[in-house]
């Protein structure tokens, strides 16, 4: 297969060269394209997904319920949005995963929950909309106690296993979700002995239908596969990130079936869909990858944390429920409208190939075969650049063609049409727009392409735009703002709360909730922020410069931090937060005294001494506000400090968090414009 994909790619672009060539001289002939399943078919298409995880939905759960509602039926419901096939989600790791943490089912050893963070919320959601999605879980990292001494989760692969199997049962037995595919560690080191024991586990634990993925990263595991028959039988997908479109010949010739496991994080503007529409088909036509997985899902994290903007579509901002359905949105309707898991791909150069003068087209057609559904993208190079990896230059120009239909397809009579043009800059974009239906001539089908287009010719008859009222106008976070935790579940995560690092959960003390840090130990890193012992809650604008922040915090009992710390106009998160600026607060209770700081890793220190003793039984309140440079200090509403700092700290979040890493209780935040300070500005 692979010899003769090179063969095709060469012709391609002798072809292209002789059109070149030839076409100032006269006019081509139209060019014919078979799509007929005399040969047999290609391979099993494995639908279309999405990835919640890497704290990527952190904001979705907070939309007011009618907007929510809405959101979620432009991603899952079938024949409505992007009807998405695959929910990938973060198996939670206590440790920032790239936009932030997700909290891990077991803290812990000697603990177990299956009510925490938002993934297993997201799934139920999927399934309610879509009860044949499929449901896939990846560690990004793991909780402190998996770690071995290299600092990985392989040292001990029993108990990596055990705590895996325990996620896959705890999501049957809570949540009634059965898990189809299950990964190792996100785009990290794999370990085969690892898969071995986590396989015949998983089979043991009657999970035998949970399909082992690897290894999330690139196609290097394929080589392992090889020498390997036991590796073999116990990884079923190949999974690559950002394979460009391309897969390498030993993944091919391990028969395996092959998937970009995560795929686009590219911003989600026009050109966000053109990448989208280019790689949802020729991640087949090139590679033979019969899934393509976007990373992310949707875009429900704080501007600008890294990667902002870089899901299907973007609702940021629960507190306005503003939300937008974005161009990759109705390019996976292009494909996902018309298809189910277990289509086939029909045989290359018998429905699935490039077109001689760009672009691509796949046909897949159902179990019976009654069902065709072809779709073509014609994307240029500018206007479907992905973040990743590099794209070559090629050459688009506007087309005639026409498909051939023979086999299974000799007697289909007419096509419905769904285009997409996306305007770019000029603003005049149409997205899956249903056009007049195309007749088939003498078996022909005939279209004149233009160049950055997408089309779906089909059979089926069950397509639709959805749509819903524009969602209300954009608002900037609203003060003053306060958190009692009174309203969430225990285990529960405070929903505008954005914790970059450690993991914060709502417990009750003393017959009232309360949210407390509960990581206790570096945990299996993911990005460099993890390793600094320290765990941040980020929370409200990234445009805030005077600001007020205020919380109780109570240090008591056993396995407790040293530090509490309260902070302002903190400019970057997630695994940029070690660079971040900004102005912080410290409370060390049991030594009495406190500390300010400028820069998340103590750049400078403004301020500092002893207090005296700190209450163990009660809670003590700290409180920073920032205005024009000067930060002030209080506890418990007297003042502590008032200190002048460089003029480099500007503007940023507010947050809190505890150093070292050790439990802490916070409850009350308060969060307020400063009187006579500036006005938080609203973002453009
Ligand atoms: C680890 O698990 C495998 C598979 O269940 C089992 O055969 C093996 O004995 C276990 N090893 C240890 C050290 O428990
Ligand atoms: C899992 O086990 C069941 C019952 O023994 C069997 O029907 C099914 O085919 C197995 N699935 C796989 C993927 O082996
Ligand atoms: C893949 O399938 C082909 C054709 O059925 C077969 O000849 C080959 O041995 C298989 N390769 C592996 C690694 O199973
Ligand atoms: C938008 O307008 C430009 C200039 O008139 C035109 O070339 C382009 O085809 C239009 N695009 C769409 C999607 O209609
Ligand atoms: C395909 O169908 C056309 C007419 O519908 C016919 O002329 C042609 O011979 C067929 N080709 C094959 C390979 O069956
Ligand atoms: C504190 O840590 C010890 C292990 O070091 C553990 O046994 C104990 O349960 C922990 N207690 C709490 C409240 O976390
Ligand atoms: C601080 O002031 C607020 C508002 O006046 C009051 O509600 C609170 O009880 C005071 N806290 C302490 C510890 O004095
Ligand atoms: C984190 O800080 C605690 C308390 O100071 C210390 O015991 C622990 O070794 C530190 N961990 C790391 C990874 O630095």
């Amino acid at each position: 297969m692979f010899l003769k994909l090179a063969y095709c790619y060469i012709g391609f672009s002798l072809l292209l060269l002789h059109i070149v060539a030839s076409s100032t001289l006269e006019q081509r002939d139209v060019r014919i394209y078979s799509v007929d399943d005399n040969l047999g078919y290609g391979r099993r298409f494995d639908g279309i997904g999405g990835i919640s995880g890497t704290a990527t939905s952190k904001l979705l759960r907070n939309y007011p319920d009618q907007q929510r509602n809405e959101i979620l039926d432009f991603l899952f419901k079938p024949n409505f949005g992007a009807s998405i096939q695959i929910l990938k989600v973060e198996v939670g790791a206590d440790a920032d995963t790239t936009v932030g943490t997700e909290s891990s089912h077991m803290h812990y050893p000697w603990d177990e929950n299956y009510n925490r963070g938002y993934e297993w919320w997201m799934m139920s959601e999927a399934k309610k909309r879509n009860p044949n999605i499929k449901l896939y879980g990846l560690p990004w990292g793991y909780p402190g106690w998996l770690r071995d001494a290299q600092g990985t989760p392989w040292g001990f692969p029993n108990r990596t296993a055990t705590y895996m199997v325990k996620w896959i049962r705890g999501a049957k037995l809570h949540h009634n979700l059965d898990i189809d595919y299950i990964g190792l560690w996100n785009e990290r080191p794999y370990s085969i002995d690892y898969i071995k024991i986590f396989r015949s586990m998983l089979d043991a634990a009657g999970f035998n239908n949970t399909m082992i993925l690897g290894s999330d990263n690139h196609w290097d595991i394929a080589e392992d596969i090889l020498k390997d028959p036991e590796l073999a039988k116990a990884v079923s997908v190949i999974g690559a990130h950002f394979p460009g479109t391309f897969s390498t010949d030993s993944a091919v010739k391990t028969n395996k079936t092959l998937w970009a496991s995560a795929d686009y994080s590219t911003f989600n503007d026009e050109v966000g869909g053109g990448c989208w529409a280019r790689i949802l088909n020729q991640n087949y036509v090139n590679g033979l990858m019969t899934a393509t997985i976007s990373w992310n899902l949707i875009a429900s994290y704080y501007f600008p944390l890294p990667f902002y903007e870089q899901g299907l579509m973007t609702a940021m901002e629960p507190w306005s429920g503003h939300y937008e359905v974005k161009s990759p949105i109705w390019v996976t309707a292009h494909t996902s409208q018309f298809t189910d898991i277990g289509w086939d791909y029909l045989h290359h150069d018998h429905g699935v190939g490039l077109l001689d003068n760009g672009g691509s087209y796949v046909a897949l057609t159902s179990p019976d075969r009654k069902q065709l559904t072809i779709v073509i993208e014609t994307m240029t190079h500018d206007h479907s650049i992905c973040i990743r990896p590099g794209l070559p230059s090629y050459q688009v120009g506007a087309q005639s063609f026409s498909f051939q239909l023979n086999g299974s397809y000799a007697n289909i009579k007419q096509f419905n049409v769904w285009h997409s043009k996306p305007g770019f800059y000029l603003k005049n974009s149409t997205f899956f727009v249903k056009e007049a239906p195309l007749q088939v001539v003498n078996g022909m089908v005939s279209l004149d392409v233009g160049v950055d287009e997408v089309i779906t010719l089909t059979t089926v008859d069950t397509g639709v735009k959805g749509s819903y009222p524009e969602s209300p106008i954009s608002k900037s976070f609203p003060l003053p703002y306060t958190e009692d935790f009174e309203g969430y579940d225990i285990n529960g995560d405070a929903y505008n709360l954005a914790q970059q690092t450690g993991a914060f959960e709502v417990l009750d003390h003393d017959g009232n909730k309360v949210l407390q840090q509960m990581v206790l130990s570096q945990p299996v890193i993911n990005c460099g922020v993890d390793s600094l012992n320290t765990s941040l809650n980020l929370v409200g604008s990234y445009y805030w410069t005077d600001i007020s922040i205020s919380i109780d915090v109570l240090v008591s009992g056993v396995n407790t931090t040293d530090g509490v710390y309260v902070g302002a106009r903190i400019n970057l998160g997630a695994c940029k937060a070690p660079e971040a600026l900004g102005l912080y607060f410290y409370l060390y209770p049991k030594e009495g005294r406190f500390s300010v700081f400028e820069g998340f890793l103590h750049k400078s220190k403004l301020a500092g001494g002893k207090i005296g003793p700190v209450s163990q039984d009660t809670f003590t309140n700290m409180k920073l506000t920032v205005k024009n440079d000067l930060a002030t200090g209080y506890l418990n509403n007297k003042t502590l400090f008032v200190v002048r700092f460089p003029d480099e700290v500007v503007n940023g979040f507010v947050g809190f968090g505890t150093r070292p890493y050790g439990l802490a209780k916070f409850d009350n935040l308060k969060i307020e414009a400063v009187p006579g300070g500036r006005l938080p500005g609203q973002p453009s």
